[in-house]
């Protein structure tokens, strides 16, 4: 039997954060989600900190491989004037053809996933030409900065609590060899979780 502690510390932490998360990301969501179209996937949803950022009256499919967080989404869904589709699954199967969505969102998920390039790889491949990506994601810190050297220490145990959360990743990187025209900003938050501080915020348009 396998058990759903840590699943469960997750989905309960991330539910306590969202008040902070609303807090350091609410303008840049605001901003970023103005770019979105009627037909939107969202990857790794989460707990729903994202929903009331969306344009009401959008359909809005989400895939998250948690039960434990779905469980705190779907107590928010319908509070939303959004239509919403729940998929329980990973971002590397996104289970869709080619060019269906308008606009894909995944925020501080891509740390999380198992095979990054594998889903940015479906995110690409879901999207319409000229549909929209919209990202936020906390990454690597520059070499030789007092992050990095946090980041070091706490690599490990982090990646072991919170399931597979890497603090390490160069995500920007990664997304421009899929998306070479993304827009991203780096932005250093000044935020007590240390290791964390350092983010992508951007979006890219899909040729
Ligand atoms: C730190 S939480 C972020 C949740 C939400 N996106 C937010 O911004 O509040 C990371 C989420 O990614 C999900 N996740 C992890 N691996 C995934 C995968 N392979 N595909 C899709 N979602 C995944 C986790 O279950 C979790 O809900």
């Amino acid at each position: 039997m396998t058990c759903r502690c840590k699943s469960k510390f997750n989905a309960v932490f991330m539910k306590n954060l969202e008040w902070y998360i609303h807090k350091i990301y609410g303008k840049y969501k605001r901003e970023l989600f103005n770019r979105s179209g009627n037909k939107v996937l969202e990857i790794g949803a989460g707990t729903g900190t994202n929903l009331p950022y969306y344009k009401k009256g959008i359909d809005l499919t989400i895939i998250e491989p948690s039960k434990d967080m779905l469980k705190y989404f779907l107590e928010k869904a319908g509070k939303h004037n959004l239509n919403i589709h729940v998929i329980e699954g990973f971002g590397e199967k996104i289970p869709f053809e080619e060019e269906t969505f308008d606009t894909v969102v995944s925020t501080l998920v891509l740390c999380s996933v198992k095979e990054q390039e594998e889903v940015l790889k479906e995110i690409k491949r879901v999207l319409k030409t000229g549909g929209t990506f919209i990202f936020i994601e906390h990454v690597k810190a520059p070499e030789g900065s007092f992050t990095a050297k946090v980041q070091d220490v706490f690599h490990k145990g982090w990646k072991w609590i919170f399931e597979g959360c890497d603090i390490k990743r160069d995500t920007g990187s990664t997304i421009k060899r899929f998306f070479p025209e993304a827009q991203i900003k780096q932005i250093r938050f000044n935020s007590p979780f240390i290791p964390v501080n350092y983010h992508i915020i951007g979006y890219a348009v899909k040729k």
